[in-house]
């Protein structure tokens, strides 16, 4: 078995190597959790971010560490203070935004954002009570008795808690200018078991793709979005194996969506993964996350129908493990590689930086108008504070899977029956 110390090394000399090939203006560059916590067998081996996976020896590999990490250590992405100077985005009357998964990480930070901006949020969270705290301590750290916090519940692994929120919205006349797609869960990668929501559908899935899928349509289902309004969807490096991030551990992949054919045929609902083979929680979580790309494409494709003028776009805010996506991983391990590639390698983005992707997408005039792009940015842009949206953090291509049309298509089509639209 190997020794934390060794692990710690070859996952650091993996993603080190990964980004050393990488030159900071590459939009392409994308790391997140799935690409650390792989299963034990593949977990810290290098590989390369293009090519298939070929182990290297550990005293090749520790030399090319060595390297990989001296090129990062003098490199132009290596900054000591991130320098954030939180922007204000001018307009004209205040916006009424919902944002699910808002008591925690990159939602909880964004809420704050546009909270403190005069904005009226919608904090959609998994409890009543979770919403509430993250009100509480909003409005206790801005001290600003002004603040419009509206706590809902919303629990995306229960299509009943999803209704009832939207029966809520109805009820309280609620009419939304923004709505922010960010709750996610990630699975520990070593689980076996298969964690269901309330209707059946695998947890990761359930909850990050179909929960958010049944939210927004019964939203626009309801006219509970104006139009000229816009989403925003919280998404991911890793839903493209050709990524740094994306090409460590298991790939994402939606395969032919046997998967989800199957459980729609036979109508259990059930499904372990989308592709239909045997569940492996990294993938699901990086399918999870290609979902949302295939869906935020197909929603704007629709959306265009509509001609209602409402815009979709995705994101990738980069590695934060400073949030809680990554609380069923190892804690030991997690901590000591926040400080390695957040404050060592200054090649992780910090809580506050992805709180200002989304905000920048929810609010600011050259995002918002435009629909159907993906969003990222290089590692360690975060050293650019809230000078990188726009800049560093720009519109870049999404996976080649995700530009099937076809299959976002079906993946729609599926989606409306599991949920029973
Ligand atoms: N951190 C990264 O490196 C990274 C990288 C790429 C993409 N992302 C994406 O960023 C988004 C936000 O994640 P984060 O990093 O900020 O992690 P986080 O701090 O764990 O936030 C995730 C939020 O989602 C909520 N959530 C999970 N399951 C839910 C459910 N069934 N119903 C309602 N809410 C639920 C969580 O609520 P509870 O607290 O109640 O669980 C939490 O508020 C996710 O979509 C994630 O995939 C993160």
């Amino acid at each position: 078995m190997k020794s934390l110390g060794t692990l710690l090394v070859s996952a650091l000399m993996s993603q080190a190597l990964a980004f050393s090939s990488i030159k900071p203006t590459i939009s392409k560059a994308t790391l997140d959790s799935s690409s650390l916590f792989s299963t034990p067998q593949n977990e810290f081996e290098p590989e390369s971010s293009s090519t298939s996976s070929t182990s290297l020896s550990r005293r090749s590999a520790l030399s090319k560490s060595a390297q990989a990490l001296a090129t990062l250590l003098v490199a132009d992405t290596v900054s000591s203070s991130p320098a954030f100077a939180d922007i204000s985005y001018p307009f004209t009357s205040p916006k009424t935004i919902l944002i699910t998964g808002s008591n925690s990480g990159i939602g909880f930070d964004a809420a704050e954002r546009m909270a403190k901006q005069g904005h009226t949020i919608i904090l959609a969270c998994r409890s009543f009570f979770k919403a509430n705290t993250a009100a509480t301590q909003i409005s206790e750290k801005l001290n600003d008795p002004s603040l419009k916090l509206i706590p809902k519940e919303c629990d995306l692994a229960n299509l009943k808690s999803v209704q009832k929120l939207i029966d809520d919205l109805v009820a309280d006349n609620i009419k939304l200018d923004a709505l922010c797609l960010n709750a996610g869960i990630a699975r520990n990668t070593a689980a076996k078991d298969v964690a269901r929501t309330e209707q059946g559908f695998e947890l990761t899935i359930g909850t990050n793709h179909l929960g958010h899928f049944y939210l927004t349509n019964q939203i626009l289902n309801n006219s509970l979005l104006k139009d000229g309004g816009n989403i925003v969807v919280t998404a991911s490096g890793v839903h493209d194996p050709d990524s740094p991030g994306g090409a460590q551990g298991s790939k994402a992949t939606l395969g032919s969506l046997q998967g989800l054919e199957k459980a729609v045929a036979d109508g259990t609902g059930q499904f372990d993964m989308v592709d239909g083979n045997e569940f492996d929680p990294d993938k699901s979580y990086k399918d999870s996350k290609l979902c949302n790309v295939f869906f935020m494409r197909e929603l704007q494709k629709r959306l265009d129908e509509s001609g209602k003028g409402i815009k979709a776009v995705a994101f990738n805010p980069g590695l934060i493990v400073g949030t809680g996506l990554f609380r069923d991983q190892n804690p030991i391990f997690t901590r000591i590689f926040d400080f390695a590639a957040t404050d060592l390698l200054k090649v992780g983005e910090n809580t506050h930086w992805g709180g200002g992707a989304l905000e920048y997408l929810t609010l600011d005039s050259n995002a918002i108008g435009k629909g159907g792009l993906y969003y990222t940015s290089p590692p360690g842009s975060s050293k650019y504070g809230d000078a990188a949206f726009g800049n560093q953090f720009t519109i870049t291509d999404v996976s080649k899977e995700a530009m099937d049309s076809a299959k976002g298509k079906r993946l729609w089509e599926l989606s409306e029956k599991l949920v029973g639209l």
